[in-house]
Order: structure tokens, then sequence, then C-alpha cells
């Protein structure tokens, strides 16, 4: 969210989201719906489903399409998964649109949790999730995650069983 937010996110703004199946572009993809803006979400032809699931307007197949080639202009770009650069997608930019990484590091404070509380509350961010893993299985799931090949979330169960 506070990608989003220093982006200037509004109300119709066309926003694209690189790296929308992670843990922070499926919920990136979630609150771009929420603010009111139309997504174009990019992921590989396994999670284009998923994407669209949770409320991508459009999606674009890295595997099928570069999404650089785009006749489509945005008010923001967010990567969230830090594998574009600003220069390679500068010229699908809107007048005045911002670029924004999940590599940089922006401010959060006490509001956004309170609203982010509100938003789950409402049912409106849903928490995909790809993978459960006991607290013994704790190296097999940090192999899995940094595969950066993950669909959404993976959970450690500290107390119990899977
Ligand atoms: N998770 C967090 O709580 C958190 C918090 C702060 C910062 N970060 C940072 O944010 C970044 C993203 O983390 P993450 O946990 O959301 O996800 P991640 O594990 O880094 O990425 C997983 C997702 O990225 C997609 N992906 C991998 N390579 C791609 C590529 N070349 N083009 C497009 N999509 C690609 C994968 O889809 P495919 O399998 O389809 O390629 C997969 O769904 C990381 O740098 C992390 O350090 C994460």
């Amino acid at each position: 969210m506070r990608f989003l937010r220093q982006a200037g996110i509004k109300k119709g703004d066309n926003v694209l989201i690189y790296g929308a199946s992670g843990s922070v572009g499926t919920f990136a993809v979630q609150l771009a719906k929420y603010f009111g803006a139309q997504v174009t979400a990019v992921c590989s032809t396994p999670n284009v489903q998923i994407v669209k699931t949770l409320g991508a307007d459009h999606v674009i197949d890295y595997l099928k399409e570069d999404f650089t080639t785009s006749d489509k202009k945005f008010d923001i770009i967010f990567d969230a998964v830090g594998k574009t650069t600003k220069s390679a997608s500068r010229h699908l930019l809107k007048q005045g649109g911002s670029y924004v990484t999940v590599k940089s590091n922006p401010k959060e404070g006490p509001n956004d949790l309170m609203f982010l509380k509100e938003v789950i509350e409402a049912g409106k961010l849903t928490t995909v999730i790809d993978r459960r893993y006991t607290l013994e299985q704790i190296r097999e799931a940090h192999t899995y995650v940094e595969g950066q090949h993950k669909k959404g979330n993976v959970v450690i169960n500290v107390f119990g069983d899977q």
C-alpha cells in the first residue's frame, strides 16, 4: 500500500502492476482496485487466473508478450518484484505518471495500518496462500521462497501441523 500511496494513486488511474502474482503483487492488485484504479497485471501463464480472480481488469502474460511494447499508457507502473527498470518502461507512463519499485523504501505510518485493518475487516483483501510448512520444514520453505516463483504467500505454522 505504501508504494501505491507514494505513487499518488487515485480513482480512475490506469495502473500496471509487474509481478502481480507474488506476495506484494497480489495485495497490490487488490488495493489498486480498492482505490478505484483500472489494473493491468503482468504475470506468467499459470498465474493469469489468480490475478483475474483478484480483480485485475487486464492481464499481460509475460511469457507471451513483452509489456514494454504495450500501446497503453499508465498513470502508475509498480514493479512488485523488482525486476524491471524505470528506463525500460518510462515510455509507458502518461505525462506526470509515476514509476515505483519494491526496491525502494517508502515510509509507512500507523494510519496506513489502521486503513489496512479496515480494508481487511471489510473483506476486501484476500491472502493468496501457496504452500504451508511446519517450523521443522523451514529449510524447504526458504528454498521454495528463494526460487522467487511462489504464488502469493507461504505460511510457516510455528505451533502445529501444516
Ligand atoms: N513478501 C513480503 O512481505 C515483502 C515485504 C517487503 C519487501 N519484499 C520484497 O518484495 C519483492 C517481492 O517479494 P514477494 O514476496 O512479493 O515475491 P517474490 O517471491 O519475490 O516473487 C514471486 C512472484 O514473482 C513472480 N516473478 C518471478 N520472476 C518474475 C519475472 N521475471 N517477471 C514477472 N514476475 C516474476 C513469480 O511469478 P512466476 O512464477 O509466474 O514468474 C511469483 O509469483 C522481493 O524483492 C522482496 O524482498 C517482500
